[in-house]
């Protein structure tokens, strides 16, 4: 299943011209965006992460934009631009994230994360798709406006952070102290993407997410499990105990109350989702998996997107080295999070989650639970101006009307923008599906990400119509 393709096109036609005749140093100021290993999670790279925070600030000054800043937020900096020339007209809030995630396992890359390289009509890197791709056609978009026009049809402000891959933890703070110099209209964010197939996409909500960690701590060193096996509870069967209690057979997550705010689909959505061009054979071919499974009563697309979750994403104590060490473990780890939809609370549900864990847990051991991290759901009202705007921007260039869609990732701030700033959040990501996020071998199709920068042109022109 493969939309109707054809090489996106402006429909302003001198701005189409500048965009090819400045294509090959547009793609070479990509990279040397990619450069950057801006690992936001990893301390080792905070001198890293700041270097690309400063190379960024001094490229929107290069597209045209002003008051271009390395902001202070306690964390990794916020890199915030504007250029507010356009009296009377509205006032857009564009966001997204210059940190990267991790880049291990390394040998699986074919070729170095942090070396882009085009390969088969695709920008192959670290950072490719999610997000810096999606940041820098915004950045170009507003450079080839200036370049052609001398101005934007509306007035910008855009605030790129270094911490959304880890749940951006300052931001909010920073939100809130900058209340007034954020004053805008609604907030443009590419870091979503197309439908299966890349097809065309704005994305309608987003899922929430809780993180934690679970330490399970038994005798204050190692034992002999000859000597004391049998009498001593073992930390890690305890810790599997916890973790298998956690979800029933039918996918469902046990801890008492988790689904208590969840907000159903109504029949009219759920009927919307089924009638959307899905292959789920291919969507199974394509992630490697022998059987799709989940919660019970639902579908793959509602699972995925629509329905809270609970995933454990790593284990680890006792000997894992060559051989058979015969020991009862001193302690035992995991992290699990929880993906959340509206109204779950991500605090509530941390909070039923600890107790859970703590009531399931054997005698003998110690058990403690810790927050690592928390974001809200977001949905988006999909009759808005603002959305309809978008819609009309990604046909004229794409040439087919974009679809409606829920993704199962989570961009915390999405929700701060609504509940600190009052703004509405319209999702308009460029990525295709499988581009290989967080994962090795990270790519954008350029195609995606030169439609991405005429899009946002013609979106903003479509905004700015609206008045
Ligand atoms: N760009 C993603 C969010 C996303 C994922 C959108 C999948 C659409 C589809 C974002 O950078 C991300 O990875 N977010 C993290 C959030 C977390 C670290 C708080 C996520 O979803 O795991
Ligand atoms: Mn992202
Ligand atoms: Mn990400």
């Amino acid at each position: 299943m493969v939309a109707p393709h054809r090489p996106p096109v402006s429909p302003d036609a001198a701005l189409e011209a500048h965009l090819q005749a400045t294509r090959d140093a547009r793609l070479a100021d990509y990279q040397a965006f990619l450069r950057f290993p801006s690992i936001g999670a990893l301390p080792a790279h905070d001198d890293d992460v700041r270097r690309c925070a400063e190379w960024l600030a001094a490229a929107l000054t290069r597209a045209g934009l002003e008051h271009a800043e390395v902001a202070e937020t306690g964390g990794h900096p916020v890199v915030y631009a504007d250029w507010l020339h356009a009296p009377g007209a509205p006032t857009i809030l564009v966001y997204g994230h210059y940190d990267v995630q991790p880049v291990d396992p390394l040998e699986l890359w074919t070729s170095p994360p942090f070396e882009p390289v085009v390969v088969d009509g695709r920008m192959l890197a670290r950072g490719a798709a999610d997000d810096k791709g999606q940041i820098h056609a915004h950045v170009m978009a507003a450079a080839a406006a200036f370049a052609t026009r001398g101005r934007l049809p509306l007035n910008v402000r855009y605030v790129f952070e270094g911490e959304e891959e880890s749940s951006s933890a300052n931001l909010d703070r920073w939100l809130e102290a900058n209340r007034e110099r954020l004053a805008a209209d609604a907030v443009i964010i590419s870091d979503t993407g197309f439908f299966e197939g890349n097809v065309p996409s704005l994305t309608v909500s987003l899922r929430g997410l809780m993180y934690a960690q679970i330490d399970v701590v038994g005798p204050p060193i190692d034992l002999h499990s000859g000597s004391h096996g049998g009498v001593v509870q073992n930390p890690i069967l305890a810790l599997a105990t916890i973790l298998a209690a956690l979800k029933g057979p039918d996918g469902r997550v046990r801890i008492p109350g988790f689904y208590d705010d969840v907000v159903e689909l109504t029949e009219e959505q759920r009927a919307a989702m089924a009638a959307l061009d899905f292959d789920e054979a291919a969507y199974q071919r394509a992630i490697g998996v022998s059987a799709l499974v989940g919660e019970v009563g639902y579908s793959t697309l509602e699972r995925r997107a629509t329905r809270p979750t609970l995933d454990a994403h790593g284990i680890w104590g006792g000997f894992h080295e060559a051989g058979a060490k015969t020991i009862i473990p001193a302690h035992a780890h995991a992290k699990v999070s929880c993906r959340l939809v509206a109204d779950q609370d991500p605090a509530a549900i941390f909070a039923a989650l600890r107790d859970f864990v703590l009531a399931a847990a054997p005698p003998g051991v110690d058990v403690s639970v810790s927050a690592l991290g928390q974001g809200r759901p977001s949905r988006t009202p999909e009759d808005l101006p603002v959305v309809r705007a978008a819609e009309r921007g990604l046909e004229a260039v794409f040439g087919r009307r974009p679809i409606h869609i829920r993704e199962g990732g989570s961009i915390p701030v999405t929700a701060s923008f609504e509940s600190i700033l009052g703004l509405p959040v319209v999702l308009m990501g460029f990525s295709q599906p499988h581009e290989n996020a967080h994962a090795p071998n990270e790519w954008l199709d350029l195609d995606n990400y030169e439609g991405a920068i005429r899009a946002i042109i013609a979106t903003f022109d479509e905004i700015a119509a609206d008045g």
